[in-house]
């Protein structure tokens, strides 16, 4: 048995250029493994805490809080212990922090520690991270798993509390779901993208990009969004609805007030029932086959509406609904809202908790993506958590910027190495 000798964290940059937790675990064999955690913008109001230090450094958004107490409060409970311990050391992990929100240690303490464990034990271990995520939800949850390559969501328009334009709708995302593979879906998402560049060069629209490497030009409405990606793949020479498809995420909570969905962009505002009519409206029109967030976190009744409407016929993903949270989940479940939920560890803030969630959809045929936040880092374990729990789905933004292609470049890797995973 191999134990932990010394675990140190550090504040480093995330994407936006804020500060964010990196986290390394050492063996006493000298083996090593570090990671880096993430962070929303259009936050779930119920997600795992985020400690900031809220002084005057980096506009109040410094981690060094949380960067400490890994390194005086949660180092010295873990030295010693054997890495491989993975639900053990998560349960202590949440016992020492001792809130059901995580706010006294930090989720993306708690996080950057539970993420730092798995990689270091499945290194021990001289396992890849995938195969390694695959066995401890066999260990957590006494069920098992079909690794495979998720389809990829890439999030090409960005729009909401990601851009500064005027769209309404956060992220216009294309799943190549007619790909033979992950090589050739990234192929296409890549063509698409330049194809799109190029459409709105033409039209004189903006190319630069938000925080999750889509474009996001100023637009007349959320359905001219559509349009431009449909012609761009188009000029792809591939098919929308059958070798490419659309997904959105409206993030709803972030334009939903006193009752009304204000479409602020088209000038217009709208109850539950006549935005889950302009959503159906939308999937009629156009190949989409997945709406996330498309109701309030709150609007639960609302979200009756839309799961009776187009469950049928679109995922409808909760995000900021089910915020990852087992618990909070299961209301969910238990209301009837939404069909699958999209799964993003740093809302619940260990990977023990993020396992059991994921179970939680597989046992309730719930479908699942592993996503990234808006804030990212050069880090990868999200795509090793996709493959290893056999998701099917990975939303991680644009194939382009270093921190969401990494992950994409990480599952080129994995494709390579593993022949015998299939995608989706
Ligand atoms: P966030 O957005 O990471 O800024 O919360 C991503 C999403 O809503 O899916
Ligand atoms: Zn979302």
């Amino acid at each position: 048995m191999s134990k932990i000798i010394s675990i140190k964290a550090i504040q480093v940059l995330d994407s936006r250029g804020l500060p964010t937790v990196a986290c390394r675990i050492t063996l006493d064999n000298l083996l090593t493994a570090g990671v880096m955690v993430p962070s929303g913008a259009s936050t779930g109001a119920k997600e795992a805490i985020e400690l900031r230090d809220g002084l005057d450094a980096y506009l109040g958004k410094g981690v060094l809080k949380a960067v400490d107490n890994i390194n005086k409060i949660i180092s010295p409970v873990l030295i010693g212990q054997d890495p491989s311990e993975q639900e053990n050391i998560d349960n202590q992990l949440i016992e020492l922090d001792g809130t059901e929100d995580k706010s006294n240690l930090g989720a993306n303490a708690i996080l950057a520690v539970s993420l730092a464990i798995c990689r270091v034990a499945a290194k021990n271990l001289d396992k890849s991270l995938h195969s390694y995520f695959a066995d401890i939800y066999k260990n957590i949850t006494g069920n098992s798993v079909k690794p495979n390559l998720p389809m990829p969501m890439l999030n090409i328009l960005n729009g909401g509390e990601h851009a500064d334009n005027n769209i309404d709708i956060q992220e216009f995302m294309i799943i190549p779901r007619g790909a033979k593979n992950f090589n050739e879906a990234m192929r296409w998402s890549s063509e698409i993208y330049w194809n799109l560049k190029t459409i709105l060069k033409s039209k004189n629209l903006s190319t630069a990009v938000g925080d999750e490497g889509g474009f996001a030009p100023n637009l007349q409405s959320n359905e001219e969004a559509i349009k431009l990606i449909l012609q761009s793949i188009e000029k792809s020479n591939l098919e929308p609805g059958k070798d490419v498809y659309l997904a959105l995420d409206c993030a709803a909570s972030e334009f939903y007030k006193d009752g009304k969905y204000h479409l602020t962009g088209e000038g217009r505002s709208l109850d539950s029932k006549d935005f889950a009519d302009y959503l159906e409206n939308l999937v009629n029109n156009y190949p989409i086959i997945s709406i996330e967030d498309g109701m309030d976190e709150n609007d639960f009744d609302g979200w009756k509406i839309l799961t009776k409407k187009i469950g049928s016929k679109c995922q409808l993903v909760g995000d900021d609904l089910f915020v990852t949270n087992k618990k909070i989940f299961q209301e969910g479940i238990d209301a009837g809202l939404a069909n699958a939920i999209l799964i993003k560890f740093n809302q619940i803030g260990s990977i023990t908790e993020t396992i059991e969630t994921m179970d939680l959809a597989n046992m309730n045929n719930y479908k699942s993506i592993i996503s990234h936040r808006s804030g990212e880092t050069e880090d990868t374990t999200i795509a090793d958590l996709a493959v290893g729990l056999g998701s099917g789905q990975i939303k991680t933004g644009a194939p382009c910027r270093s921190d969401r292609v990494a992950k994409y470049n990480r599952l080129l890797w994995i494709e390579d190495e593993c022949p015998d995973l299939k995608i989706g």
